[in-house]
């Protein structure tokens, strides 16, 4: 008899809709997250929830929820294969996050320095949610039984507290949550700023140019890659005195495959503008599947709405599960 190993590990990431992701987002994660569907079980949202910790018109949150659903589906994650979901779909992530809230110290909680800084930002809507936002994150990760979550650094230590929470919550009760890993896959390019290159891009920086959206069109594309800071040197080459010129080779590698070395080849005796040139190509042609499929979906509204609700249901089987056991351990009458 052929043993068939079905025991594949599942790997969960929410993605909160607060605009456009960046060509940051998606070379440093996104562009992973399709791979990753072959070998895991994968779980994908947008933590529209999360978003809410923040004030944003109504309409603007909906479409934006559905433009990342979309994006998710535009990775090429299979919706089939994949659970591809909103989370405010599936109220199990509301209540655990409620139950983990009764389970978590404040002094613990206001250790959270992403806490602290958008407390700094948001000084006029220092909201409880805002401090609550990793429990309901770690609710996200715990109904799933996930063992592991592709972070970044801005997202570690809100894993460690999912990870310590869980832990307590075992010890008092059982083995009822799996305690989550970290992801450490194919690290994916670290993309910065192409105006300030010593800050990482961000779609929130104040210069529309320091950054590129997924959904920005090739013309664009090439403008802003064509007035990235370089430096006067005018030879390619990689280098933490040329972060200009080492981010571009960053992003061209990253398109393309090329390592610095044949990075450095390709334009040896060329200049900058030879090299911003391949660059911006590489860029518009490492996009343009993606942005074909984007916008073809976010046309496709009933089609959203249908999937979206599979994935809520198929998502709600595993949390509801979860969430049971939780309810009967620590004695709510189920
Ligand atoms: N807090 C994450 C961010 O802002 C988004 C998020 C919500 C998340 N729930 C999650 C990420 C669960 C990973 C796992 O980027």
């Amino acid at each position: 008899m052929e043993i068939v190993n079905t025991e594949k590990k599942t790997v969960l990431s929410l993605i909160q809709p607060t605009g456009t992701p960046t060509l940051g987002n998606y070379l440093g994660a996104l562009k992973n997250w399709a791979k990753m569907s072959e070998e895991y079980d994968c779980i994908f949202g947008a933590a529209d929830l999360h978003s809410l910790t923040v004030r944003t018109e109504p309409a603007l949150l909906r479409k934006r929820t559905m433009e990342i659903y979309a994006l998710l589906l535009a990775l090429e994650l299979d919706p089939e294969k994949n659970i591809i979901f909103v989370q405010s779909h599936v109220p199990a992530h509301s209540q655990l996050g409620w139950i983990l809230n009764c389970y978590t110290q404040f002094g613990e909680a206001a250790r959270m320095t992403q806490f602290k800084e958008k407390s700094l930002k948001n000084a006029d809507n220092v909201n409880v949610g805002l401090f609550d936002y990793p429990i309901l994150m770690a609710a996200d990760i715990l109904l799933y039984q996930s063992d592991f979550v592709p972070v970044g650094v801005d997202q570690k230590q809100h894993l460690e507290l999912t990870r310590d929470i869980a832990s307590r919550f075992n010890s008092a009760y059982g083995n009822v949550f799996k305690v989550p890993e970290p992801f450490i896959g194919k690290r994916g390019a670290r993309v910065m700023s192409l105006q300030e290159p010593e800050k990482k891009m961000s779609k929130s920086d104040a210069n529309t140019k320091s950054f590129i959206l997924l959904t920005d069109t090739p013309d664009v594309i090439n403008k802003k890659i064509k007035s990235a800071v370089t430096d006067s040197e005018a030879r390619v080459y990689y280098s933490s005195e040329k972060p200009g010129v080492s981010n571009l080779m960053d992003i061209y590698g990253s398109c393309t495959g090329l390592s610095y070395e044949e990075i450095e080849a390709q334009f040896a005796g060329k200049g900058y503008g030879d090299f911003k040139a391949a660059v911006a190509e590489a860029v518009i042609e490492e996009l343009r599947p993606l942005q074909d499929k984007f916008n073809k979906l976010v046309t496709e509204k009933a089609y959203l709405t249908e999937t979206a609700a599979v994935g809520a249901e198929k998502a709600a089987r595993i949390a509801y599960r979860t969430l049971g056991k939780v309810m009967k351990k620590v004695g709510l009458w189920k």
